[in-house]
């Protein structure tokens, strides 16, 4: 009887959850523009071992670890999403492979029922020594922040990076068979939008990845800077194009963040997020779990639901789900950038992107 499933306090007060009925009935999740919700994110931590200027401040204080979920915690709660219909989970940060006992909470999530797609979002600093063990406990596919090729600008870039580690662990990722890779660019103007987005989309050439060039968002105490650097997917799209020629469209699904093209005869892909310009909210159906146990309803919104006060204060499997699929329900429209409404609660460190 699933509404009689509880955590249980063990005797170091750690909350442990009682075993789930093995046949748990599945019922999609509709929010009330008739989205299907069947995306979670999943920020593990808000700690990172990198300061990227478009994501936090370089003095940045993360939570103490006892406001954040536990494995057993976060495990009980991914539980009830794929009770609720989500099927696709992303792990992110901060940066989730600093997370302790990320494989075994990989294998915990990928044996999940009802989850069909694992993957994560990551600097890729760990991925040398983590892409194998992460692969073989579930890890499906990851994507892979890089900015520049340019040694010098990604360490100007990430305040503290070495790009020869992301180089590691993009080739540990394909080594693991962690397919397809998509590599991440945050274009930031004076930093990397230069040749810097040539070099990356000239990797398209000849492998398989997919590179995507990022409109920076604006979100808490840094928002001035983002906003005053952006670059927008037409500027993007334009300096790629004057230099390799028209791109070709890839289909695009509406669903995905970024819109495919293709360099003509590349084997890899192009794509572009443009959050900002061109906003991609009507496919949208996804949800976001903070490492505070929030349900985060939209990236560029503060709206959110406390689902690990509740679960922490003994709420059954039932209560916390109806938790869960009322605030699904209630998900906004999308962001209000055009209106001059930002999100104010937290820095893109605390949600994961
Ligand atoms: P897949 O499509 O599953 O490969 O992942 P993804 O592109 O959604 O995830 P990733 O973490 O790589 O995010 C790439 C960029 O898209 C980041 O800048 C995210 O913040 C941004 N992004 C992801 N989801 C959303 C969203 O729902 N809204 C907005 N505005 N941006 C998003
Ligand atoms: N705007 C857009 N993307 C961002 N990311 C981090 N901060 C921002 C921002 N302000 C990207 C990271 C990572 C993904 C989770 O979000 O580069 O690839
Ligand atoms: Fe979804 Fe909000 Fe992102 Fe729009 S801004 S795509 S509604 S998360």
């Amino acid at each position: 009887m699933i509404n009689e499933v509880r955590l249980f306090q063990n005797q170091h007060g750690a909350v442990t959850s009682a075993p789930l009925p093995a046949e748990m009935p599945i019922e999609p999740t509709l929010d009330s523009y008739g989205r299907r919700i069947n995306y979670l994110r999943i920020s593990l931590t808000d700690a990172c071992n990198l300061r990227c200027v478009y994501c936090m401040p370089e003095e940045m204080h993360f939570r103490p670890r006892h406001e954040l979920m536990t494995d057993e915690e976060l495990l009980y709660l991914v539980q009830v999403a794929a009770s609720l219909g989500v099927n696709k989970i992303r792990l992110t940060g901060g940066e989730p492979t600093i997370r302790p006992n990320i494989v075994e909470l990989v294998r915990g999530i990928a044996q999940t029922p009802g989850i069909k797609d694992l993957a994560m979002t990551t600097n890729a600093l760990l991925l040398a020594k983590l892409a194998k063990p992460l692969a073989a406990a579930g890890l499906k596919r990851v994507n892979i922040s890089i900015d520049t090729l340019d040694s010098d600008k990604f360490h100007r870039i990430t305040r503290w990076g070495h790009i020869d580690d992301v180089w590691r662990g993009i080739e540990a990722a394909e080594a693991a068979g962690l397919r397809p890779i998509k590599l991440n660019s945050v274009v930031v103007r004076h930093f990397n939008d230069d040749q810097d987005m040539v070099e990356l989309a000239r990797l398209t050439l000849d492998h398989e990845w997919e590179v995507r060039f990022i409109e920076m968002m604006p979100f808490g105490e840094i928002s001035d800077f983002q906003q005053t650097n952006v670059v927008s997917y037409a500027e993007m799209r334009s300096r790629i194009e004057a230099h390799f020629g028209p791109l070709e469209e890839v289909g695009y699904d509406y669903v995905d963040p970024s819109r495919p093209f293709r360099i003509p005869g590349a084997r890899g892909t192009l794509g572009f997020i443009s959050s900002v310009t061109e906003p991609f909210c009507q496919g949208c159906g996804r949800v976001r779990l903070t490492a505070d146990g929030k349900l985060r309803l939209c990236l560029l919104r503060d709206d959110e639901v406390d689902l690990l006060t509740p679960l922490r204060n003994g709420a059954t499997f039932n209560e916390v789900r109806a938790l869960m699929r009322d605030g699904a329900y209630h998900k906004p429209w999308g962001h209000g950038l055009a209106q001059g409404v930002f999100a104010h609660n937290r820095a893109m460190n605390q949600i994961g992107g």
